[in-house]
């Protein structure tokens, strides 16, 4: 829109309309069997694959809903976000960028290729051996309080306490044996910092933290509100920050599907095999649906449909 010379963001459509994309894109999908849950972390094949549910969060902090907002699933990949905000945040724009970059892999996110190629450099933090990388550089003295540091930083851009899901921890804790090579080697190649089966594990509990479509909605309203959680008013990403986590989920967020979904829905986004997916509109809105089953990709079915639907029909898409 040009306005007396300044080119501003087009606004949002109005609550009823908001509304009516949510309610449309959750009726439209609802019956959609397609996909299937992961299976390669036991606890998540036992998760209701009909559980569906749909948050949309706009940057004034007004919530549009539709389906179940009140199971909670595991957050898995999308912790990876949150823990690349708070390094940047605690060590600078430059940290990530200059150990494991930020680059698309072109590979699965818990490739050994992947760190091959480059010697675990020129990769990115959404990605399983950038992830446990990115945990390892979160500071505190020791490993509870890394993660009680962690786990806060997560509530607080949910605006609520947040828990893990001990049946989801102690069954991935159980079977990451692939995580912990991945580690083993990232150590070897000198991008981890201290003991990396204490970043896997730490890692492997930022994963089975639980969280509702609403908890996850809140977490992407705050990247889309210049890293401010819209409820809350608190700050969690300085403002100048924001746009390079965008820029990473833009590039890796949804795996090797990342461009297709970018082609489709110009948003940044970042996908978990617990069948979250966030999405950021940066100025208006934050959306998340939670559906378990994935697609081949490992990305909810769902979920990108209907945040694709919803983010088109309110002009969500920033190119
Ligand atoms: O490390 C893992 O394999 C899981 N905790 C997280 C992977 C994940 O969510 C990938 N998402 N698409």
């Amino acid at each position: 829109l040009l306005m007396n010379g300044l080119v501003v963001a087009a606004s949002l459509p109005d609550d009823t309309q908001i509304q009516a994309a949510v309610d449309k894109a959750y009726q439209d999908y609802r019956s959609l069997s397609d996909g299937a849950n992961a299976d390669y972390i036991p606890a998540l094949a036992e998760v209701d694959p009909a559980l569906f549910g749909i948050a949309l969060i706009t940057t004034d902090g007004k919530l549009y809903s539709a389906g179940d907002l009140n199971t909670q699933v595991s957050i898995q990949s999308i912790s990876k976000v949150f823990t690349m905000a708070k390094v940047v945040e605690e060590s600078g724009r430059l940290s990530i960028y200059d150990n494991m970059g930020v680059d698309a892999t072109g590979q699965v996110f818990n490739s050994i290729n992947a760190i091959e190629q480059h010697q675990g450099a020129e990769m990115n933090p959404l990605v399983n051996p950038g992830a446990i990388a990115a945990t390892s550089m979160v500071k505190g003295k020791d490993a509870a309080d890394i993660w009680h540091s962690i786990l806060s930083y997560y509530s607080d851009f949910a605006g609520r306490q947040l828990t893990v899901l001990d049946d989801v921890y102690q069954s991935e804790a159980a079977t990451n044996q692939r995580n912990q090579a991945l580690a083993m080697l990232m150590y070897a190649y000198g991008h981890i910092n201290g003991d990396p089966l204490q970043a896997t594990d730490i890692y492997t509990r930022q994963c089975s933290v639980g969280v509702t479509a609403k908890d996850l909605a809140m977490m992407a309203a705050t990247l889309a509100n210049a890293g401010k959680n819209p409820v809350t008013g608190q700050p969690l990403v300085q403002s100048e920050n924001v746009p390079e986590i965008l820029a990473v989920m833009a590039t890796a967020g949804l795996y090797d599907d990342s461009g297709k979904w970018l082609y489709k829905t110009g948003l940044p986004a970042k996908s978990g095999v617990g069948g979250g997916l966030i999405a950021v509109s940066p100025g208006k809105f934050g959306i998340a649906v939670i559906s378990p089953p994935l697609d081949a990709a490992g990305n909810s079915v769902r979920a990108q449909k209907a945040i694709t639907d919803i983010s088109n029909a309110l002009g969500g898409n920033p190119y």
